[in-house]
């Protein structure tokens, strides 16, 4: 059995079936890409993962628990980070201030504004930042406005807030959208190495095949709102049902 299984998941918006009787399973350990055209359903899919949705039908469960009827927050304290399309980081504050939420997280299982406060001289948190900081190479940004920074880093930044909370399962919608090459290697090392230096399974979503090529070790493809084809990197690379979904959409850029 997968960490994550999903199980005859559907949902639909008014007239339209975004997903039909999605089956899946993600291997505890590795990196599973998610891909298919605009419109698919991957983002509806991963919503219905973390409780920021509700499927209609089917079920979700990590780790043998159901994940259905939980708050976002429930499911990020049983195990589950994820990455959503926008980067979600508070722009008026610090890239420190930032790495410190979640760490407060962890320790104290909810974040309030009073506790915000107190914070700054909370030393076992401060240490705690500092180390994540270091971790994702961004100790010299520490004091910079988040909203300053390059859409990259914002990225790492997020990326970090994520592994803060030291999650058994990293959910990525599209962290390389818009990025510049540089930002997107950078990106693919980043991830690389989280893989390599804690026990984490990673899913990805992702338009760009370089992306999904060098970290993938399993890829669903889903297209309108179903899975099409699911198989390893290599069978997926020139798959004609592949290159069918995506309909001009290039399976190489
Ligand atoms: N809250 C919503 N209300 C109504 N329709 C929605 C809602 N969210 C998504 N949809 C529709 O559901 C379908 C799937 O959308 P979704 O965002 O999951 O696609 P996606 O595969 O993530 O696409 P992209 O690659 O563009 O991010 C689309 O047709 C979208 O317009
Ligand atoms: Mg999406």
């Amino acid at each position: 059995m997968g960490i994550l299984e999903v199980k005859n998941v559907g949902k639909r918006f008014g007239g339209l079936q975004a997903l039909s009787d999605i089956n899946l399973s993600i291997t505890q350990g590795t990196v599973h890409a998610i891909i298919g055209p605009n419109g698919a359903g991957k983002s509806t899919l991963l919503n219905c993962l973390v409780g920021k949705l509700i499927p209609d039908t089917g079920s979700v469960s990590f780790e043998g628990k159901s994940v259905l009827g939980r708050k976002p927050h429930e499911i990020n304290q049983m195990g589950i980070s994820r990455v959503f399309q926008t980067p979600e980081i508070f722009g008026d504050l610090s890239v420190m201030e930032n790495m410190m939420i979640p760490c407060l997280a962890k320790r104290d299982g909810a974040f309030s504004l009073q506790a915000y406060h107190a914070l700054l001289s909370d030393r076992e948190i401060v240490d705690r930042a500092e180390h994540m900081l270091e971790d994702m190479n961004m100790a010299d940004k520490r004091n910079m406005h988040a909203a300053a920074m390059s859409r990259g880093d914002k990225r790492r930044l997020e990326i970090g807030m994520c592994l803060a909370q030291e999650p058994r399962l990293l959910l990525l919608d599209e962290p390389t959208a818009g990025m510049a090459r540089a930002d997107t290697n950078n990106t693919i090392d980043l991830l690389k190495q989280i893989k390599d230096s804690r026990p984490i399974t990673i899913a990805i979503i992702e338009h760009d095949m370089h992306v999904v090529f060098s970290l993938a070790e399993w890829i669903t493809v889903l297209a309108q709102g179903t899975p099409l084809v699911e198989d390893t990197p290599d069978k997926i690379k020139g798959h004609p049902k592949v290159r069918e979904a995506y309909l001009g959409e290039s399976a190489e850029h």
